[in-house]
């Protein structure tokens, strides 16, 4: 019986022709849950009872095909038992699917993801629509899991093991385009002849023509028709792993599953699929990516920051600086749809700020994220100006002038004048007080920070700053745009360096003492990657600039009464010319993009070795530099610089790269016991100074014995 069913749709026409639509009620997205398993169930049964001619699977939801399983139902599993029920019923289920004895057709547009992938590798044929919005792609393992429904099992089988590999343990995703090139779908088309498509494919198969077998690298069919072809590829996978499979489990885990399926396919590629699914899925790793991605969701939507309050929709923008940050900033923008004027003080600044809009869309255009027509039409999107005229009638105006209080002042006065009190007027400083530059207009409600991070197109965070008098519908139209925008908006309260850059910074300047005490530089940035950032602290000071960093650590040491050697070492620095990459040298010397060996900035002359670390324990060196930033970001949770811990931690994972299978700053220190942190600190205070000075809010968690996210007040709205 399917006249029932809620989430799925089957109508069958005179050719013989099954069509069964997913439309999964409640969601936005489709997703598999344990309901639409069990209505694919019903809808299998009906169709073996009196099959078909052919089934076609579509999405229902102009969202897209699939966006994956249920992560909700993946988050709320507590025992093995239960795990390995749920992967069982997808198992069984795409199994029966596969063995159907008529084609069945996925026609995929938009996500087509994790289990959604996996549903449609068990169809027999998939045709995909050519367009920005459809991505194949089996992310499981940026959760801290292994795709768990076939997935370690069938994409091998169809796109060969080297493609598969690629996309299973770097979650890469593929283009329609691509996914043909490689043989994961049959055909890929145009949107314009999308419908056309579909129905000639559909067509061929009630007419017996054998359909084209999908293309496949040549090298890939050499590689994995043999054992020792395959023996080559995941030795290579492996030694590539290495460094990672320490920290991120899944990524061996996926790698013994697909072994295993070469080993013996069939039940046994299964069963080891399942059992490295449950091997993962409980793992604080998991825990931490999965927590990560619901935090996600919930920064951007506007009620998580303000109530009450309707956001305002931005049809017409402008950007008043065209430099590395404008330009980036009003390309994004125009990526989005949205209108913008860029301006700047010259004619000539202006052009440049447009070839680095036509450079980024460029780029973006031969990734394939958009065509040669979308590429064209965004970049007319873009008025560039040295006048006013072209502002007039914005909703938004973005200011990335030079980092002067004097020069925002100025250009926020005269956007006040000209623009009058509708438009919201967003600083994308770093460091200045948005409190005072709102001062400098007469509707201080309507300024707020929007600090967008360098570069604006791969970074996703974006810090919205409220002021001391921004208004609450200021603060959800900005949220409201960096959603629009594809970011992710942490709402964080108007103080120095806000939260990122404040937690940050200790940190590095952290790094440079350990230097000057003796520690080689090469040492501080193993020790650091180890932890798991993504590069260490003396290098991304060469990235930052240092003369930059020496600006910055000037805003600091103005806070502090004992500011330390370090703003000191960065001034001889700027003087001897060692500013960073940009330079040639810093820290290291660089060779364009590459990097070369350290340099006597990191190279101490009276070298010291810092004691190690006993396994699975952090060395002398990492609690150096990680418990300052632990320190920092509680300190901002208990100042009300940031709200909530979830928010203090995703901003760090997103603006700085932070671990993030350790889930942020103040979830590391709940893994490591918050107790154990505010001692461990205390003895660093008594070696080293006031600086490691625990955090009120960190001593006071201590006594109460819980941890930043057993706490109430932190969970309310996960
Ligand atoms: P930049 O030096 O590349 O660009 C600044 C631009 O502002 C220049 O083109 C300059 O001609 C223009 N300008 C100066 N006065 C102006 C005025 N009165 N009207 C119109 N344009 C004017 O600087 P960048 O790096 O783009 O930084 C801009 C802002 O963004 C600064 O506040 C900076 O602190 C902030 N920021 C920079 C980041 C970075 O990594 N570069 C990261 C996050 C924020």
């Amino acid at each position: 019986m399917t006249d029932h069913l809620k989430h799925l749709r089957i109508e069958r026409d005179a050719r013989g022709v099954a069509t069964v639509t997913f439309d999964v009620q409640g969601a936005p997205f489709n997703v598999f849950n344990d309901e639409v398993i069990g209505e694919l169930r019903a809808v299998i049964d009906a169709l073996e009872r009196d099959p078909p001619r052919v089934v076609v699977f579509r999405s229902g939801k102009p969202s897209g095909f699939f966006a994956g399983a249920d992560v909700n139902r993946i988050q709320q599993l507590e025992h093995a038992d239960e795990v390995r029920a749920v992967v069982d019923a997808g198992h069984s289920t795409f199994a029966r699917l596969e063995r159907l004895p008529c084609p069945t057709v996925a026609v995929i547009h938009g996500p087509c993801l994790g289990g959604g992938l996996e549903f449609a590798l068990a169809c027999r044929h998939r045709v995909a629509r050519d367009d920005a919005a459809t991505k194949l792609g089996l992310p499981e393992t940026s959760l801290g899991l292994i795709p768990g429904w076939g997935g370690t099992q069938r994409l091998p089988r169809l796109v060969g093991l080297r493609q598969a590999l690629k996309m299973i343990l770097e979650g890469a995703n593929l283009s329609a385009s691509k996914a043909a090139a490689i043989g994961l779908v049959d055909v890929a088309a145009p949107a314009e002849s999308f419908d056309a498509a579909v129905s000639q494919f559909i067509d061929d198969r009630l007419n017996g023509r054998s359909a084209r077998h999908p293309t496949r690298k040549l090298l890939d069919t050499l590689l994995d028709a043999t054992a020792p072809g395959r023996a080559v590829v995941f030795a290579a996978a492996r030694k590539k792993l290495a460094k990672k499979a320490r920290d991120y489990p899944a990524l061996p885990a996926a790698l013994r599953a697909i072994e295993a399926g070469y080993r013996s396919p069939g039940a046994a590629g299964y069963h080891a699929e399942r059992e490295g699914f449950v091997s993962v899925v409980f793992s604080p790793v998991a825990r931490s990516l999965i927590g990560l991605f619901f935090q996600r969701e919930k920064a951007r939507k506007p009620s998580t920051w303000v109530r009450g309050t309707k956001p305002a929709t931005v049809k017409r923008a402008a950007v008043v600086g065209a430099g590395t940050m404008g330009a980036g900033i009003a390309q994004l923008l125009a990526f989005n749809g949205v209108p913008v004027a860029l301006k700047d003080i010259s004619e000539e600044i202006v052009a440049g700020g447009m070839k680095k809009v036509a450079a980024l869309t460029a780029t973006a255009s031969s990734k394939g994220l958009l065509t040669r027509e979308a590429a064209d039409d965004l970049v007319r999107r873009v008025t560039p100006t040295t006048e006013w005229g072209p502002l007039a009638g914005c909703d938004l105006v973005i200011e990335a002038v030079v980092e002067r209080e004097d020069v925002k002042r100025t250009v926020f006065r005269e956007l006040a004048e000209k623009l009058g009190p509708r438009a919201v007027l967003a600083s994308n400083t770093s460091a200045l007080s948005v409190s005072r530059i709102a001062g400098a207009t007469p509707h201080p409600e309507r300024v707020a920070g929007l600090h967008f991070f360098n570069p604006v197109h791969r970074m996703q965070l974006v810090e919205v700053v409220r002021g001391r008098d921004t208004g609450d519908a200021t603060v959800a139209t900005l949220v409201e745009l960096v959603r629009k925008l594809g970011k992710v908006p942490v709402v964080v309260a108007d103080s120095p360096g806000f939260l990122v850059n404040r937690t940050l910074f200790p940190y590095l300047d952290e790094a440079v003492r350990l230097v000057l005490e003796g520690v080689s530089g090469e040492e501080v940035d193993r020790a650091a990657v180890r932890f798991g950032m993504p590069m260490g602290p003396l290098e991304l000071l060469d990235q930052i600039g240092v003369d930059i960093a020496a600006d910055v650590s000037k805003t600091f040491a103005a806070l502090t009464s004992d500011p330390g050697p370090v703003p000191a070492r960065f001034a001889e620095m700027v003087a001897a010319g060692a500013l960073g990459k940009k330079a040639g040298r810093g820290f290291y010397t660089y060779d364009g993009d590459r990097r070369g060996k350290p340099t006597e900035w990191a190279t101490p002359r009276r070298a010291r070795r810092p004691e190690g670390a006993a396994a699975g324990e952090l060395s002398e060196v990492q609690k150096r530099l990680v418990y300052p930033m632990i320190n920092e970001a509680a300190k901002c949770l208990g100042a009300g610089v940031v709200a909530e811990a979830w928010a203090a931690d995703l901003a760090m994972v997103l603006g700085t790269g932070f671990a993030p299978f350790r889930g942020g700053p103040l979830r590391t220190a709940d893994s490591l016991g918050v107790a154990r942190v505010v001692r461990e600190l205390d003895e660093l205070r008594a070696a080293h100074g006031p600086r490691f000075e625990p955090a009120e809010l960190l001593r006071h968690t201590a006594r109460e014995g819980h941890g930043f996210y057993a706490d109430t007040r932190a969970l309310a709205h996960v």
